[in-house]
């Protein structure tokens, strides 16, 4: 397994997931880029979103995924998230039916409950993906998907950054992150008994650069990607 610790260029000082997030929930929703996940998820061939009769959210945080999915017809959505402050702001925002405070390994949500299971930018949080990728199998129903948008590891170790924000007082803090090849996710998936169906990688491009001119240096380099999964029926 791979240590971040060998490819970190930044060298801030790291919180855990609950303290990270507690922190940067105050200004989250402003500093994510759509082009990161939404625009990986627009370009998804599946699922066919308005036909998704129940989905999970895990790793839901602010709400902003589950926004997203209630926009393109999904009704129901229940939401799992570790940290209570990105809790209360999805709370807020009313895009859940349920919201649970759980660890997305072990999310006490029903079995094979869920024709959707989604997880966005949050595999990097994960130690070990063998847990989640199981836990989400546990959730599905037979013929479900399980999509993830994940950080692109390819991304992680060229520019050495990791998941971080700016506190209120200004200090970059980074949030524990760790990096998965994606023959990490296909040996979890397959373990956990999972059929990849479709494969998107973002590479920064000009929507990138307008918004961070100084990822010039990046440009065309891979930095986030969508996998879709299939339980077998
Ligand atoms: C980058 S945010 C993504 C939130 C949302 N999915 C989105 O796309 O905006 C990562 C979220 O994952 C949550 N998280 C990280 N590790 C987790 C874990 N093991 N169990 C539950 N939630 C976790 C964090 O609390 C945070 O809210």
């Amino acid at each position: 397994m791979l240590s971040f610790a060998d490819f970190d260029t930044r060298g801030y000082r790291t919180v855990d997931v609950r303290t990270g997030y507690g922190q940067w929930v105050t200004t989250y929703d402003d500093t994510v880029e759509d082009v990161m996940d939404i625009a990986l998820l627009e370009d998804l061939t599946e699922p066919s979103w308005h036909t998704v009769r129940r989905a999970a959210d895990l790793g839901c945080g602010t709400g902003r995924t589950a926004a997203w999915l209630r926009r393109h017809g999904v009704s129901a959505i229940d939401g799992v998230d570790l940290t209570p402050e990105m809790l209360a702001v999805a709370r807020s925002r009313q895009v859940h039916d349920r919201l649970r405070e759980a660890d997305v390994t072990d999310t006490g949500l029903e079995d094979a409950a869920y024709d959707l299971v989604i997880a966005s930018l949050i595999d990097e949080h994960l130690p070990d993906l063998g847990p989640l990728y199981a836990e989400a199998r546990r959730i599905a129903e037979p013929g479900a998907l399980f999509v993830l948008v994940v950080f692109h590891p390819h991304f992680i170790m060229t520019s050495g950054m990791p998941t971080h924000f700016t506190s209120a007082s200004g200090e970059p803090i980074a949030i524990a992150t760790h990096v998965h090849l994606f023959s990490d996710h296909v040996t979890a998936a397959v373990r956990a008994g999972w059929t990849l169906t479709e494969m998107r990688e973002g590479v920064i491009d000009d929507r990138w650069i307008a918004r961070k001119p100084k990822w010039e240096r990046f440009r065309n380099h891979p930095v986030s990607a969508a996998l879709v999964w299939r339980k077998p029926s």
